[in-house]
């Protein structure tokens, strides 16, 4: 069966101090109940040194936020990562295609499908974000636009690049607005991806873990993880308070 994930995504949050806390207390708060769950932290890359070694050796695994489209280790690539150097630093997973990489930094989906393969290149797990607007849900379009956002990397990454990978449904008008998809509306697109994985890549649709993301936080946790196709959540802001994020990975347990 399918282990739960629940995932911090920091984003650009953070400061040694705060960092430092906040893994003290992810560290000393994974007592019993977080065992059913797996749990990752996404910092921002400047801090990776200090979170991979506060890390180490505890059962929670950590990734980047983003990586280069650029192959290989090294380059002319100002202000860039290589996903080597992610893979360097003992990162389990890659977001890619987060709603905010790809309306602020424009990040097309053929962006989002290279990335993906060169995350799956190097044996880390890409973890997948989609999701549409407010806009685009309200004009009944929510599949059309997941659909072609999964597509598109399933149409465009070797198929031997597919063999591990976590999505993350994100709907955009849910993220840091405190506005949460009902648990029958994750689950309803949820269902629609696993059935999407099915037409695609049959092996992949039953093992495949579907992350809802968007304000989730410990109070609405229980219900959306509780449903039959969530597999774990996608956390922000939720994710920067250590016992928040605790009873959020408890519940996915
Ligand atoms: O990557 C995480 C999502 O964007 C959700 O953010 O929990 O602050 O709404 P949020």
């Amino acid at each position: 069966m399918r282990k739960p994930l629940v995932a911090g995504n920091w984003k650009m949050n953070g400061s040694r101090t705060m960092i430092a806390g906040l893994l003290d207390g992810l560290t000393a708060g994974l007592t019993e109940g977080c065992d059913k769950t797996e749990i990752a932290v996404f910092p921002p890359s400047i801090y990776l040194s200090q979170v991979k070694d506060a890390l180490d050796g505890s059962s929670v695994a950590w990734g980047v936020q983003n990586v280069c489209t650029q192959e290989g280790e090294a380059g002319a690539y100002t202000g860039e990562t290589a996903v080597a150097m992610a893979a360097d630093f003992g990162c389990a997973y890659v977001l890619v295609g987060h709603s905010e990489r790809r309306a602020l930094y424009a990040e097309s989906d053929a962006v989002v499908a290279a990335k993906f393969a060169l995350i799956a290149g190097q044996n880390l797990v890409p973890v997948l974000c989609v999701g549409e607007t407010l806009e685009e849900r309200e004009r009944g379009e929510t599949m059309s636009v997941v659909s072609r956002q999964l597509g598109a990397v399933l149409d465009g990454v070797d198929a031997a690049l597919l063999n591990d990978f976590v999505i993350a449904y994100e709907p955009v008008w849910a993220i840091g607005t405190g506005k949460t998809a009902t648990p029958q509306q994750a689950q309803d697109v949820h269902a629609e991806i696993r059935g999407l994985l099915e037409k695609r890549c049959p092996d992949m649709a039953a093992r495949t873990r579907i992350l809802y993301g968007g304000s989730v936080k410990a109070s609405n946790a229980v219900d959306i993880l509780g449903q039959l196709d969530v597999d774990g959540a996608l956390v922000g802001g939720a994710s920067l308070k250590a016992e928040e994020f605790l009873a959020i990975c408890r519940a996915a347990g």
